[in-house]
This record gives structure tokens, sequence and C-alpha cells, in this order.
């Protein structure tokens, strides 16, 4: 285990992990997948060490909470083994994309014939957060290979738009502000960054705090985009223009939050991965509110989304992981298990007109739609994410 799992990152990365068997087989796929030096006739011998040695870790059971809404959800085992799918993304042709980290795919599944297609990237890539464009390319960032790609799906081609600073390793989360401009964190470097798609120019800035680890983004309605920093309490906004950043504290200094998704109203909400908190800020008056989850401290909040102003999100840590819709009307919670489990929702979207959601399980090598039964579909409550 030593020769095969300490050269890319450190072997606590291992000793400090506990999963089940069929947890540690994925985790030594996805690492096969990236390049981990395991030859097959040890696969076994190692398999059977981390099972003996390393069980799972103590974790919160889920808090099922009952409540008035309606949902189904089902999933889908993604094409190939240990891909880590990342981040999923709703076409506008209603498929249904996803980054398959480890296995350095994006993958396309269509809904009404439930099938998938894997489309290779350019090695060692690391794809990791996607957004579509009108005329239906995929562009990604490439979180281990330095550049923002977009993928034509019609021809399988890759344009590659590489970041222009070696500092910025590692891109994470990009987001467009109209049709000619991606926005994008680049979380280990501490940065952020605008990819012009007329010129393929690319600004980057630092963030003022160290380390502060820009993570999920989003883009209000007057195009400003905010994101959040997962090693820091805070929350920034960035000028679309001059890139200049502004930051604003949140109340607690033990915050850390991870995802966001904003409101028609411009209201912010976040999961406070750290504290295991749905935190709210309201752009237009600076008012901050936070709300416990339900699986508690410990749960470990993190992809969330608004479809017609309720707000869904998945609890990462507990056992099994759920989704959970918080009402900011009654500003009551509902929950429900992921049926595999859930290995960690990382991020999700929601259809356009809010009557399903789509999340990556990406621990569980799955895809998953929850359908909202009864969701209104009404124009006027409509949101983009
Ligand atoms: C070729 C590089 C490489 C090697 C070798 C490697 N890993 Fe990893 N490992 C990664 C990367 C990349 C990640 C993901 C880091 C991230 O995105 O958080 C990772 C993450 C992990 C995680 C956390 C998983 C998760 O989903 O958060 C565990 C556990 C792990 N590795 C175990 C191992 C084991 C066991 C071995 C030996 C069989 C190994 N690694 C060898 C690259 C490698």
């Amino acid at each position: 285990m030593q020769a095969a799992c300490g050269a890319c990152h450190s072997l606590a990365q291992v000793t400090n992990a506990g999963h089940d068997r069929d947890q540690w087989n994925t985790v030594l796929h996805m690492m096969i997948n990236v390049g981990a030096p395991l030859p097959q006739d040890k696969f076994d011998t190692v398999l059977n060490y981390l099972v003996a040695h390393f069980p799972p870790t103590p974790r919160p059971e889920a808090r099922i909470v009952p409540g008035r809404a309606d949902v189904t959800i089902k999933e889908w085992v993604v094409p190939t083994l240990g891909s880590r799918p990342h981040d999923p993304m709703y076409a506008p042709d209603g498929s249904v994309w996803y980054t398959g980290q480890m296995a350095n795919v994006l993958g396309r599944f269509d809904p009404k014939t439930e099938t998938f297609k894997e489309y290779k990237l350019p090695p060692k890539s690391g794809p990791h957060g996607l957004v579509a464009d009108k005329d239906g390319n995929a562009w990604y960032t490439a979180n281990f290979a330095a550049y923002i790609g977009k993928l034509n799906p019609k021809t399988g081609k890759v344009t590659k738009y590489p970041m222009p600073d070696s500092k910025a390793r590692d891109p994470h989360t990009p987001i467009f502000d109209g049709p000619d401009r991606i926005f994008f964190t680049v979380q280990g470097a501490n940065m952020v960054g605008r990819l012009n798609l007329r010129t393929g120019e690319i600004k980057l800035v630092t963030s003022p705090t160290p380390r502060s680890n820009p993570y999920g983004m989003v883009i209000n309605s007057k195009g400003i985009p905010y994101f959040v920093e997962f090693g820091a309490n805070k929350i920034a906004s960035i000028d679309p223009e001059t890139l200049d950043i502004h930051e604003y504290v949140l109340p607690h200094g033990d915050s850390r939050p991870r995802r966001v998704a904003i409101a028609s109203d411009d209201v912010i909400y976040y999961s406070d991965y750290s504290r295991g908190y749905l935190g709210r800020f309201d752009t237009k008056t600076g008012a901050m509110t936070e709300w416990p989850s339900p699986g508690g401290p410990k749960s470990q909040p993190y992809g969330i989304t608004i479809a017609n102003g309720i707000v869904w999100y998945s609890e990462s840590n507990t056992k099994p992981n759920t989704i959970v819709r918080f009402d900011p009307k009654t500003e009551k919670f509902q929950t429900w298990a992921i049926p595999s489990g859930g290995g960690v929702v990382r991020n999700m979207v929601h259809t356009p007109d809010g009557s399903a959601l789509w999340i990556a399980c990406s621990g569980m090598n799955r895809i998953g739609e929850v359908q909202i039964r009864g969701a209104k579909i009404s124009q006027k409550n409509r949101v983009k994410n």
C-alpha cells in the first residue's frame, strides 16, 4: 500500500478514511483510474488490508423529517467503475451530464432511453464542474490539468483554454454570466477567474484572504458573481469588469460555506459544511440568518440548489446521505434518504421547470434524479442556477 498509495497524496489521506468493502473497492478503482501503481495481482491484498484496518468511521444517522412534499429518487450506475461523478448538468436538449472526475470522462445520460455515452477527455484532465452553452456544448473545468475545456458533443472534439498562470492549477466551479463569459473559482490556488469566449482571454485575481479556497459560485440578477470561501467564514462578490473582490464575513468564525445557490430575489443560500447549518445571505440588505440542518452539526451539508423558490440540498455525512427540502416561507425542513446512501453529493442542479433535481452520487458511482411531485411550474418563480 505504501508503494501504491503514497505518490500523489500523503498516506494520511488513506489512514484517515474509513469505509466498508464496497466503498474501498470503489476508492481503489478511482485511484487506479488516475494512475495509482497498484498491480492487478495485489488488488485483493490491498483491499483486504484496507477493509480490515480502516472500517467505516462513525457517522450520524440520517434524520428523516416528514412533511407534505412528495419526491421519488431514482439512481443509475454510471458505465465506468470508479468514475467519481462529481458535478451534474442539465443540457438544453433534456440530456443529463456529469463529470467523471477520476475516469477522465464527461458522461451524457438520456433520461428517455436510460442510456449513457461517455466522452474521453485529454489525459489526466480531472473534469470537475460543467456548464452548458446554448449550442449544446459542454464546458468543464479540468481540475487536474489547469484548463477550461469545451466539448462539442456532435464531434467529440475538445478545445482547451489553458490557465495563463501556472499557479492556477485547479480550476473548480464554472458559471456563465451571459453567452460570452465564464466566471470560475480556482480553489487550491486561491483565485477566481473570467474566460472571455470571444477572445479566449483568461483573467485571474487572487482572493484577499489567504487560503480561502474559493468554491461554489452563483451570479445574481444584475450579473454580479458571488462565491463562497470554503477556507474561511466568508462570501465574496466580484466586480464583473474590474474583478475587484468584496468580502462579507459570516457571523460564526467556524463557518465553512461550501456550495451556494441564489433565488430570483437575489437572496443567497449556502451549505455551511463545517457546522451543519443552512445559511442565508440577503445580497440587497446584507442580512444573514442560519438554521441548523436536520442531520445535526456533523451532517456536512454540501450540494445545494433552488427550484421554484424552494431550497434543496444534501447532507453528505449522514448515514445514508439525505435530500433536504427547506421552504423559506415557512422555514420548515423535510428530508428523504438517498436509496444508495449517496456517497457524498457534491453538487446538484434542477430542470428549468423545477420539476426535478439531478444529483451526482460521487462515492456510489451513480447519478440520480429527484422527481418533485406536484411541483408548481410557474414562469414567475423560475430561477436560473
Ligand atoms: C496518481 C495519483 C494518486 C495515487 C497514486 C493515489 N491517489 Fe488517492 N487520490 C488522488 C486524487 C487526485 C484524489 C482526489 C483528491 C480530491 O479531489 O479531493 C485522491 C483521493 C483519495 C481519497 C479520498 C477519496 C474521496 O473521495 O474523497 C482516498 C481515501 C484515497 N485517495 C486513497 C488512495 C489509496 C488507497 C491509494 C493507493 C491504492 C491512493 N489513494 C493512491 C490521487 C491518487
